[in-house]
């Protein structure tokens, strides 16, 4: 359904656009119908980066994002695009005009996609997608975003989102304005969504949540992928030391903090899960496959060692 192919993108920062910084270097992933894709990494590694290519709120500087097999680059009808592509994102509050009540998102879902929708029968719709959503329409409706909470927010674009009857979901660190009891709701939530064949793809840079949620796991490095394949495989068994150090870093709920074993260091010596792969099972560029679903990359070995930062600033042309 959707797939990235070598997918970079290039900001252009300093006080006059002079000098670009990679934020996305060469990302590869599909996300299929009915899966929940997580994206994972530390803050800054790029990942609302990809969400905002996907959404087409801004441009891919090289590779292709598809949708379908279409270029969506080559889709010129944003309309028809958003009607099968929502994000909902870590700050609600964006998405919502402070002047207008918080329900007009869905009273401009109706005059753009069901025009022909009778008002009685749009309000049942929209009551509906609310109490899916574990809202109380009665609570909610009429209201300004100020008088709304933050997680509320949120659910009231799920439920736009399900309105639309959508087939991707990007959903960007949508649960950390959430309480425990709304968390689950909302986690359920979006496995009755992918039940129902949407592909999520759950941005996020908690560990647990990733593993709880995703069928497939993506994990990015300053905006390159060091290891993805299916979650079990990810979390069970990394192969990156990034991915291992990541995953070493969550704290235990049965171990205090000051007991706590050093956790590895990203970037330690060690075998290198990519050359020491046989060759036919570099599969995908910088990638090896090295169990069916499991990708890895290098790890900056002696081979192979790390090409300049892609977050290093270059001066444009140098
Ligand atoms: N519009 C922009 N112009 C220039 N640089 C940007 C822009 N947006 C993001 N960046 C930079 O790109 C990099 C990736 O940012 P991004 O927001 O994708 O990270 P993230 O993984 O979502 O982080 P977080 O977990 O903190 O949300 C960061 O270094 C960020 O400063
Ligand atoms: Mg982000």
């Amino acid at each position: 359904m959707l797939k990235l192919d070598n997918v970079s993108k290039v900001y252009r920062v300093g006080a006059f656009g002079g000098r670009t910084m990679t934020a996305v270097s060469d990302v590869s992933f599909e996300v299929n119908a009915g899966e929940v894709v997580s994206l994972i990494g530390e803050s800054g590694s790029g990942k609302s980066t990809i969400g905002r290519m996907i959404l087409r709120l801004t441009p891919v500087s090289r590779g292709a994002i598809t949708l379908n097999d279409t270029d969506i680059s080559a889709v010129s009808s944003t309309k028809d695009y958003y009607r099968h592509v929502q994000g909902v994102f870590q700050d609600p509050f964006s998405c919502f005009n402070p002047i207008f009540k918080a329900d007009r998102v869905f009273a401009m879902i109706k005059e753009a996609y069901f025009p022909q929708v009778s008002a009685a029968d749009w309000r049942g719709r929209v009551e509906s997608a609310l109490k899916s959503v574990r809202l109380d329409p009665g609570q909610v409706l009429g209201r300004y975003p100020h008088q709304l909470s933050g997680g509320q927010l949120q659910r009231m674009l799920i439920a736009r989102a399900v309105l639309l009857d959508i087939r991707l979901l990007v959903a960007d660190e949508i649960i950390s304005m959430l309480d425990a009891s709304t968390r689950i709701d909302v986690l359920n939530l979006l496995a009755d969504l992918r039940a129902r064949g949407l592909g999520i793809l759950f941005v996020t840079h908690d560990l647990s949540l990733g593993n709880y949620v995703s069928d497939r796991t993506v994990v990015l490095r300053n905006g390159k992928i060091v290891e993805m394949g299916r979650t079990e495989l990810v979390f069970g068994d990394p192969r990156h030391p990034y991915t291992r150090s990541l995953l070493a870093s969550v704290p235990r709920l049965d171990v205090k903090w000051i007991d706590e074993p050093e956790t590895e260091d990203g970037d330690a010596a060690g075998p290198c899960p990519y050359h020491d792969s046989p060759e036919e099972s570099r599969t995908r560029p910088g990638l090896a496959e090295v169990e069916e679903d499991h990708f890895v990359a290098c790890s900056g070995c002696a081979d192979h060692p790390p090409q300049a930062e892609p977050r290093t600033l270059a001066k444009e042309n140098a």
